[in-house]
C-alpha cells in the first residue's frame, strides 16, 4: 500500500497513567472533535460512550507529532470504530459532520447552558429540557424551585463561566493561606487540580489542606469558611465534614470513587480593583451586596452584580474547592485531586485490572495481601502500583 511507507509508527501504552501527556498537543483539531463528542455523551449520561471518546482523545494527546494519515494510527490502543470514523472524516475534510451536527443541536446547546449553572447536573438539565426549559430566561420565567447552590450559580453565571487565570488562583491562595494559618498554625496549603498540572487557566481553583500532626486538621473547614464569610470573601459555601470511617485494619473501603474528606464548595469573591491590595481587609459581610461596591471610586452606585454592567464591578466570582486530608492520607488526596479526571480514572482502572489493588483518594488496598499500602508521597504510590512516576505537568491526559 502507498500509505505504508509514509506511515509514522507511534508507540503508546494503553493506560493514560503509563503515558506522559503534556499540555502541548500536536493534534488539537482531532482532540477537540473527540472531546466535544465525549462532552455530549457526558451531558447525556452515556458513560461508556463518554469514556471511549475520552480515551481516544487522550491517546491522540499523547502523540509526539501531528497525525496526517489514518495509517499513522495503526497499532494505537483505545481507538474504537466510532472514534476512528471521526478521525477519518476530520483528516479528510477538516471537520466531522457528526461533530458539527452535535455542536449545533438544540439539545447539546441547552444542556451546555443549563449545566453551566453551578449546582445543575445532567439529570436536572434533562428534566428541565423535557419541561421546555432550554435557556436561562426560560428557567427564570418557569418559577422552578432552585436550591441555594443553583441560585448562587444563576446569580454569578457570567463570572463562573469565565476562565480563572493563574494570577487569580494565586491571589485566592494568598487569602486562603492567611485565613487557614490564623485558624491552624502550621497547616500546609497546596494548589491542586489543573493549576498544579501547569494549566494557565481553570474552571475553578482547588486547594488541599493538611497539618503535619495527625488529627489537628479535624473540624478546620467550618472555622475557615465562617472566617472567610465574615471577612466578605464568600458569596456561597457548602461545607461537609469528613465521613471517612476508620475500621480496625485501617480506613474503611469505599464502594465508589467519591471521597469522604472534609470539604468546602464555594463561590469566592475576588477583588480585582487595581487600587485594592490583595491582602487588604475586604468589606464586611454585614453590608449587603448592593452596598458593597460603593467604596470603589470608579464604580457608580446602584450597579448590579450580573448582567451588562458587570464590567464596572471591582470584583468577580470564582469557584473555589477546599479539601482537608489527614497527613496519613495526604499523598493519596494529592494524587487524587491533581487530575486530570481521565488520568485518575485510568490509574484506578490500572490498579484494579492489572494489580488487583483498589486506589482511592484516601488509600491503596492490596486485595491479595489483604492490607493497605502506606505512602508518604505520590512517588511511593506509583511505585506500589508498578508504574513509572509521572509528574503533575505530564498528567494532562
Ligand atoms: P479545571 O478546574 O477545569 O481547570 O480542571 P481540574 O482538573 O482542576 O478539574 P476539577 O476541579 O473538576 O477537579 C480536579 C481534580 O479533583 C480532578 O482530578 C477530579 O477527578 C478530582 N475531583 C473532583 N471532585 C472530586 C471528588 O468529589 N472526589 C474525588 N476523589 N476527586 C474529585
Ligand atoms: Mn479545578
Ligand atoms: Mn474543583
Amino acid at each position: 500500500q502507498i500509505n505504508e511507507a509514509a506511515a509514522v509508527v507511534f508507540s503508546v501504552p494503553s493506560y493514560a497513567c503509563q503515558r506522559r501527556t503534556t499540555l502541548q498537543n500536536h493534534n488539537t483539531v482531532l482532540t477537540e472533535a473527540l472531546s466535544l463528542l465525549a462532552e455530549n455523551a457526558e451531558l447525556n449520561e452515556e458513560d461508556g460512550r463518554a469514556i471511549a471518546f475520552r480515551r481516544s482523545e487522550a491517546v491522540l494527546k499523547a502523540l509526539p507529532k501531528a497525525v496526517t494519515n489514518l495509517a499513522d494510527l495503526r497499532g494505537l490502543p483505545c481507538l474504537g470504530e466510532h472514534s476512528l470514523k471521526i478521525i477519518k472524516d476530520v483528516l479528510k475534510d477538516g471537520v466531522s459532520s457528526e461533530v458539527e451536527t452535535t455542536r449545533q443541536s438544540d439539545r447539546y446547546k441547552a444542556l451546555k447552558v443549563l449545566t453551566g449553572i453551578f449546582g445543575v447536573g445532567a439529570k436536572t438539565a434533562d428534566r428541565w429540557i423535557k419541561m421546555g426549559i432550554s435557556t436561562l430566561h426560560q428557567l427564570q420565567a418557569s418559577g422552578q424551585t432552585l436550591n441555594q447552590a443553583q441560585q448562587a450559580g444563576l446569580e454569578h453565571y457570567e463570572d463562573l463561566n469565565q476562565p480563572v487565570a493563574k494570577a487569580e488562583a494565586d491571589a485566592i491562595g494568598d487569602v486562603v493561606q492567611k485565613v487557614v494559618l490564623s485558624v491552624l498554625p502550621g497547616a500546609l496549603i497546596t494548589l491542586i487540580g489543573g493549576f498544579r498540572r501547569g494549566k494557565p487557566t481553570g474552571h475553578d481553583v482547588d486547594f488541599l489542606i493538611t497539618h503535619p500532626e495527625e488529627g489537628r486538621e479535624v473540624g478546620l473547614l467550618p472555622k475557615v469558611a465562617s472566617l472567610l464569610k465574615s471577612q466578605g470573601f464568600l458569596l456561597y459555601q457548602k461545607t461537609t465534614r469528613n465521613s471517612y470511617l476508620e475500621s480496625d485494619d485501617g480506613p474503611a473501603r469505599l464502594s465508589s470513587n467519591m471521597d469522604r474528606f472534609e470539604r468546602c464548595f464555594s463561590i469566592f469573591k475576588l477583588e480585582m480593583n487595581p487600587g485594592t491590595t490583595r491582602s487588604g481587609t475586604p468589606r464586611s459581610s454585614s453590608r449587603t451586596e448592593s452596598q458593597s461596591d460603593d467604596h470603589s471610586p470608579q464604580t457608580p452606585g446602584g450597579v448590579h452584580e450580573n448582567g451588562l454592567e458587570s464590567r464596572r464591578r471591582s470584583w468577580r466570582a470564582v469557584r473555589v474547592d477546599l479539601v482537608v486530608s489527614p497527613i496519613s492520607q495526604f499523598a493519596f488526596a494529592l494524587l487524587g485531586w491533581t487530575g486530570s479526571k481521565l488520568f485518575e480514572r485510568e490509574m484506578r482502572r490500572w490498579a484494579g485490572h492489572e494489580k488487583a489493588m483498589s486506589l482511592s483518594s484516601h488509600a491503596l488496598y492490596d486485595t491479595k495481601q489483604r492490607r493497605y499500602l502506606r505512602a508518604a508521597s505520590e512517588e511511593e504510590i506509583f511505585a506500589h502500583l508498578g508504574l513509572e512516576y509521572i509528574p503533575p505537568s505530564q498528567r494532562n491526559a
